[in-house]
């Protein structure tokens, strides 16, 4: 699923932001939902501590899910209606994989955002994307932690998390 956009387009119009940001809703989308359920089907007391985790991370994917509708609001378009597809396991450890996934794809593509509003002249929006940056790079240390592997590095361009 990796490759709805080119991780280098820096110089983008309003318009592909607006479709940009509507893939990212698609993400907020699928984050809810896998956080959603997975929260409430991890069980064992090995995974207490982060299933109270992922039911807070579901909450706040839903803030972002409506601070970036707003936004594509904003730009003159219509937020999208659709996730992006929610991987199942019944295997605990990769439940949590595919939810780190998930955030490294979506850290990567916050990034590119940041810098694709910046270089529009759209500086509250990026403070927005920031605001939401920060939560998912939470997110990511606390899967992380959870499965005992370092924080990835999501700085390369393309494939530098997991996989
Ligand atoms: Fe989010
Ligand atoms: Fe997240």
């Amino acid at each position: 699923m990796a490759k709805s956009q080119t991780a280098t387009e820096k110089d983008v119009t309003r318009d592909r932001l607006a479709e940009l940001l509507n893939e990212d809703l698609s993400r907020e989308y699928q984050a809810i939902i896998s956080y959603v359920v997975y929260s409430q089907v991890l069980t064992g007391a090995a995974y207490m501590d982060i299933a109270d985790q992922l039911e807070l991370h579901a909450k706040q994917e839903l803030d972002h899910a409506l601070i970036i509708s707003r936004q594509i609001d904003y730009l003159g378009k219509m937020p999208t209606v659709t996730p992006r597809p929610v991987r199942t396991s019944k295997d605990a450890k990769e439940m949590l994989r595919f939810d780190l996934e998930n955030e490294n794809e979506t850290i990567r593509n916050y990034r590119d955002r940041i810098r694709q509003c910046e270089a529009l002249g759209e500086f509250a929006l990026a403070e927005q994307i920031r605001k939401i940056l920060i939560q998912e790079q939470d997110h990511q240390i606390d899967l992380a932690t959870a499965l005992g592997v370092e924080v990835p590095d999501v700085s390369k361009p393309e494939g530098g998390g997991s996989r």
